[in-house]
């Protein structure tokens, strides 16, 4: 029985190396035959179950002959299987090989909106000159946007017309300027403030949309005249636009400034000689402005007999629109790429 069992053995050993040698394996078979003779059922371990029926003398040899082919069959395939993880390697690499040298695919990058961009300009040009961001909430109550600013209840400026009402006595604001009286009623003086963010009004044409961006400027101390608001803005204008832009201040009115001006750039297309664009006037309305009427202080207990201040408020839409020549408000809502990409 002995006898037979390394006679097994042996061409077991023989016919597991010819087979190795003569098939043409892929990992998967490679595997299949593996198990055919080392797995729980395969012939090699069949083989070694019967070693242990066998006398205690005969046991070892043929144990160790068993061992000794199983580990001959292991190495066998492990080298099989080393060649053909390299094949497959090279198979792949070759297949997925990439042409570093073709041209990339063009990823478009993300923009801030144009309106983003003018009114984070116009507050950096104003943090040179030491303001402060500030911010209000977008519904309002009558008295931060009409009240405290002087502006009575049977000023025109309240009419329905013009002003989105939501509940009693609450509007969507129609200007940045109740910011001017939360900032006043909350610091101290003296302050330079800017407060930009979106305002609402009961209008809408090609330069008029209902809802649209300002900024509120506010700067209060002793002693502060007309020349330092004259100052400060036409400097603002020479950042903004260009160093050349001519300026002009017009008298003007505001319930809440004394006196009132609004700013006047030379129309950028005509270079003051009149145009479409300017009415024929030559000049470009660009902001409203003013020193802090005493109402107003009063209105937030500063003291007016000492105090002096002037305050200012933009259109974001129409500053950019100038700026870069856009002929529709309506082009910044709509999010349109091709308008978008130019100012990237
Ligand atoms: N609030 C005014 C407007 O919306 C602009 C302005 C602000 C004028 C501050 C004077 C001072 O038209």
């Amino acid at each position: 029985m002995s006898q037979s069992l390394t006679e097994k053995l042996e061409s077991l050993k023989t016919e597991a190396l010819r087979e190795l040698s003569a098939t043409l394996f892929n990992l998967e078979s490679l595997e299949a035959f593996r198990v055919s003779y080392l797995g729980k059922n395969g012939k090699l371990t069949q083989i070694l179950k019967d070693v242990g029926k066998l006398s205690p003398e005969e046991r070892p040899k043929t144990g160790q002959l068993a061992n000794q082919i199983k580990q001959v069959i292991t190495l066998e395939i492990e080298k099989h299987a080393q060649t053909l993880q390299l094949e497959e390697r090279n198979k792949a690499l070759q297949e997925e090989s990439v042409d570093v040298t073709l041209p990339g695919k063009t990823m478009w990058r993300g923009t801030r909106h144009p309106l983003k961009k003018t009114m984070e300009e116009i507050v950096q040009i104003f943090s040179n000159y030491g303001f402060q961001v500030a911010q209000g909430p977008e519904i309002e109550s009558e008295y931060y946007n009409f009240d405290a600013l002087n502006t009575p209840a049977w000023h025109p400026a309240r009419d329905m017309q013009d002003t989105f009402y939501t509940v009693d006595q609450t509007v969507l604001r129609t200007h940045t300027s109740p910011v001017q009286i939360r900032v006043m009623e909350r610091y101290k003086p003296p302050l330079r403030i800017v407060a930009p963010g979106a305002v609402y009004r009961h209008d809408d044409d090609v330069s008029h949309s209902p809802m649209f961006h300002q900024i509120e400027g506010l700067l209060v101390d002793e002693n502060v005249s007309m020349a330092h608001l004259k100052g400060m803005i036409t400097g603002f204008v020479h950042q903004y636009f260009s160093p050349q832009t001519h300026v002009r201040f017009r008298p003007s009115f505001f319930p809440f400034t004394e006196p009132s001006a609004e700013l006047d750039i030379e129309c950028m297309m005509c270079h003051g000689k009149g145009c479409n664009v300017c009415k024929h006037s030559g000049w470009l309305e660009v902001l409203g402005c003013g020193m802090v009427h005493p109402n107003v202080f009063r209105a937030v207990k500063y003291n007016a007999k000492k105090l002096s201040g002037f305050a200012f408020g933009m259109g974001i839409e129409r500053l950019t629109m100038l700026k870069y020549g856009v002929d529709h408000i309506k082009l910044f809502f709509e999010n349109d790429l091709r308008f978008l990409r130019q100012f990237s």
